[in-house]
């Protein structure tokens, strides 16, 4: 690809970077690839730029677990619907996240990518990116919080037309210190609840400058990333860490939401006899007719051997429950933050702790003699003691940004727009079709057409509505 490798003090400045660029200090920068060959970023900033052969052959086993996002990118790739814009991006940055990058800049995008989080930054997959065409990153593994925002900054000199970002620091940061540049933005994605959250209250203050569509909420992305998943992987974080034979095995799963009823039917799978702790009627009521036994947590506690709290709430294992566990249960957790199983409380009840008796697990010994085998230190197991999401799951969500955006870039300029920052108007005042600033739900077509691709994918053909049935659907004149 004719790439020149430098390190610091070699690179060359980016024509039209932003004024914050001017005292960016060599120390700043932990490496830089400056690219000479046409089609190449100029500068990124990269942890090591060797290892981007190692990187580029992760992306293309990956790649052949995201066939949809592979139509995707051979449809842009012909009609160009990025052709022109730069896009700023706050992603993990993972191989998942550069089959999506790969499709964006196939269809003419310069793509500007910065990490969401240093800590999952897989840096070969960084190198390889930084050597694609069209692409510059500014991401390396475990990065302090000045640099994570410098690099952020850095995605944002160029200046872009959408933005996608997952839990919302670029567009914050975007808002607060970079307001020149809201004008030329089109529109963006978010991708996480946490982000849309943060979203829905800059629009409510009237901050929020442009359109962001609420990936987050559509329904590909709950249904087949919690239930599908998240239900896998969890029970994958658990057998890795444990080896344990759920075969025959009493789980308790607390929370039958989309992650925990997905948790459940895979232990299930898997032989185990499953139990569901519930706070919500209906979603109980659910699980007993899936033909699940539903218990309170007080009395599921001494009969369960694997406990998975899925809840998004707090202490829904305690040192009540702990008291009367059976020697050796293990206890994980799925939720998004480590507080549904009270580790506090363990570490309180236990004369002993074995951490590491396995990779992930330690191990609490209580005072009567039972030990307790605690996965991930109650973290998201399957983050921490696996992979998250496989690649085929992460196909649909991203399939589902790829198209947003390129139905936001079509959402046209915003000097397009009234004055008055709204939708725009077109010459008779009329409003047309640009979307006004705010939080937006993804539109559901966006769903279905992933959804056709994933199953054209998988060479899965369906019945499609005759014109006797769709007139018979659409009336309400027909009755009995
Ligand atoms: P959800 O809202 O669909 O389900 C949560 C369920 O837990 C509800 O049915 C609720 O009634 C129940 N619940 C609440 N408090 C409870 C208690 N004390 N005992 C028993 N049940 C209780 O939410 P969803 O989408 O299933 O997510 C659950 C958690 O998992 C959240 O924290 C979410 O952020 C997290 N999450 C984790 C992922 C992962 O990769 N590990 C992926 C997606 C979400």
């Amino acid at each position: 690809m004719g790439l020149e490798w430098a390190h610091e003090g070699g690179m060359g400045r980016r024509v039209g970077a932003g004024s914050r660029d001017q005292g960016m200090s060599a120390a700043r920068r932990n490496a830089v690839v400056r690219g000479g060959a046409a089609g190449v970023s100029p500068e990124s900033q990269v942890a090591d730029p060797g290892q981007a052969a190692v990187g580029q052959a992760r992306i293309g086993w990956t790649e052949q677990a995201m066939p949809v996002l592979g139509l995707i990118r051979a449809a842009f790739e012909r009609e160009q619907p990025f052709e022109g814009l730069a896009v700023a991006a706050c992603l993990h940055v993972t191989a998942e996240t550069a089959v999506l990058v790969k499709a964006l800049t196939a269809g003419g995008a310069r793509l500007h990518l910065a990490a969401s989080n240093p800590l999952s930054t897989q840096d070969d997959i960084a190198a390889a990116l930084a050597a694609s065409p069209g692409v510059t990153v500014h991401a390396r593994a475990g990065v302090d919080r000045r640099t994570y925002y410098e690099h952020i900054h850095r995605a944002l000199d160029a200046e872009p037309g959408l933005v996608i970002d997952d839990g919302g620091d670029l567009v914050n940061t975007l808002h607060a210190e970079r307001p020149e540049l809201l004008a030329g933005v089109r529109g963006g994605c978010e991708l996480t609840s946490t982000g849309v959250a943060r979203l829905r209250r800059m629009a409510a203050d009237g901050t929020l400058a442009f359109p962001v569509l609420a990936a987050d909420a559509s329904k590909t992305r709950r249904r087949f990333d919690n239930f599908f998943g998240t239900g896998q992987s969890v029970i994958d974080g658990i057998l890795r860490a444990t080896n344990t034979l759920l075969a025959g095995k009493v789980v308790v799963v607390a929370g039958y939401g989309l992650c925990g009823s997905g948790i459940a039917e895979r232990a299930r799978g898997l032989g185990a006899q499953v139990i569901v702790t519930e706070v919500d009627p209906v979603r109980a009521l659910d699980a007993l007719m899936q033909g699940f036994r539903v218990l309170p947590m007080a009395e599921a506690a001494p009969l369960g051997q694997v406990f998975i709290t899925a809840t998004g709430s707090r202490d829904v294992i305690g040192p009540g429950h702990m008291a009367v566990m059976r020697d050796g249960a293990i206890l994980a957790n799925a939720g998004h933050f480590d507080v549904e199983v009270d580790v506090r409380a363990l570490a309180e009840l236990a004369v002993a702790v074995h951490p590491g008796v396995r990779p992930h697990a330690d191990e609490y010994l209580l005072g009567d003699g039972r030990r307790l085998i605690l996965l991930a230190e109650g973290r998201v197991v399957n983050l921490v003691a696996a992979e998250g999401n496989p690649a085929a799951v992460m196909d649909l969500s991203f399939a589902v940004q790829a198209l947003a955006l390129a139905w936001l870039a079509g959402n046209g300029d915003r000097s397009e727009r009234d004055g008055r920052g709204g939708a725009a108007r077109d010459a008779r005042g009329a409003q047309t079709q640009i979307l006004a600033p705010g939080v937006h739900e993804t539109p559901a077509t966006i769903d279905t057409q992933v959804a056709t691709l994933a199953l054209a994918s998988r060479d899965t053909e369906i019945d499609a509505l005759t014109p006797v049935q769709k007139e018979y659907l659409d009336s309400w004149r027909q009755g009995s």
